[in-house]
């Protein structure tokens, strides 16, 4: 998917914002508060339906509006033309694509595939173990079909067991549901290992010259479902102090190595944004290969932090991955460095103004 033609309205400074966008790669610069940011967010809004700033829809909405549009023309891997378009207020939300009423935000996140990384993205490497386990559950419902009903049947079960915990009820009771939660459980795990698996393999085509011998584990040890139901019965007096399941695959970590040793305890900040991106990356090169459709990749202030051999590599990989991209930054010269530039934007307190290629 790649967008051709974007049309923002009121989204933070940006009151009408009309693009006309290079299936490559579009440098999005301007001075800071320009809103430049705001710009990726507004693609991010169309495509996920929520901000990557801020959840309150309201902190994105113009002062003194009532609602954003976003609108976009895309081609698809077909070159097949669509038109999608999102309207949001504090109220409602209204999206449409390719014609057709989109209900569900998850069904717009498959239509448009986006991959961000902004100068939080840092946290699935430095944050707590629910980013990173949100992380790697929100690319899993979108490239393996069977995750959502593996998902879904675990957390039905969590929730049984967890209201039995409350009840003090019976062993036979606890019986069951610990059945349906081992079950689940190992199959949970198996895809999540065979897709960061596949990540794995990725990482070495992206990050070749930069950072090497990067690894993504699961935290956890393999187990079978009779291992997991003992530990399960043997951690039932612990969980009803608790109150509530203290282990299995909701409480999952992920482990990110580099050079056999734990990145976030390793890496500094520059080189852990770059670590975030690589993966990133990795991921959509991943995402590429399974859905047979090109995510486009949003980058939110590549300058900062990342030497030039770095950035230099990211947008080579960018191009010869033939992925679209949106970066943005405040000095455009750190990114034209031995890289063509397909086109670039400058921004200037809420206006956009297409330049002619470098
Ligand atoms: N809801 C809003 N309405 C109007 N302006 C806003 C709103 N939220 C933020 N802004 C302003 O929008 C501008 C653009 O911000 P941003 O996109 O973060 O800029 P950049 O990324 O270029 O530094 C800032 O000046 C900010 O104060
Ligand atoms: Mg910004």
């Amino acid at each position: 998917m790649r967008l051709k033609e974007l049309d923002i309205y009121d989204v933070r400074n940006l009151t009408e914002v009309h693009m006309e966008c290079s299936p490559g790669i579009n440098i999005i610069y301007g001075k800071n508060a320009a809103g430049k940011t705001a710009i990726l967010e507004g693609i991010h809004l169309l495509a996920r339906v929520c901000s990557f700033r801020t959840p309150r829809i309201n902190d994105v909405i113009q002062h003194g509006k009532q609602q954003i549009s976003i609108m976009a023309r895309l081609n698809d891997e077909q070159n097949n033309k669509i038109v999608t378009g999102l309207e949001k207020s504090r109220q409602a939300t209204k999206i449409r694509f390719n014609g057709l009423n989109v209900n569900k935000r998850s069904e717009q996140a498959r239509n448009l595939p986006v991959l961000t990384i902004s100068p939080d993205s840092h946290r699935i490497l430095h944050g707590v173990p629910r980013e990173r386990r949100h992380w790697l559950d929100w690319s899993m419902f979108h490239v393996e079909p069977a995750y959502m009903e593996y998902w879904q049947k675990y957390h039905h079960a969590l929730r049984q067991r967890n209201a039995l915990l409350r009840l003090c009820a019976n062993q036979a009771q606890f019986d069951i549901w610990e059945n349906v939660l081992a079950n689940s459980a190992v199959l949970l795990r198996r895809v999540r290992k065979t897709y960061i698996d596949r990540i794995n393999a990725q990482i070495p085509y992206i990050a070749n010259g930069g950072i090497r011998q990067v690894e993504i584990d699961l935290r956890s040890e393999e187990q079978d479902q009779e291992t997991i139901r003992a530990n399960l019965r043997q951690q039932r007096k612990a969980d009803l102090v608790a109150g509530y399941t203290l282990y299995g695959p909701h409480r999952e970590d992920i482990v990110f190595n580099i050079n056999g040793r734990e990145a976030s305890r390793s890496l500094s900040r520059g080189e852990g944004k770059l670590y975030v991106l690589f993966l990133i990356m990795a991921q959509a090169l991943e995402y590429k290969s399974i859905k047979q459709q090109q995510p486009i990749m949003l980058i939110d202030d590549l300058s900062a932090e990342i030497d030039d051999e770095a950035r230099k590599r990211i947008l080579e990989q960018l191009q010869c991955q033939d992925l679209q991209a949106f970066i943005t930054t405040t000095n455009p010269e750190y990114l034209e460095n031995g890289a063509e530039i397909l086109k670039r934007f400058h921004v200037e307190q809420g206006s956009v103004n297409a330049e002619a290629a470098a």
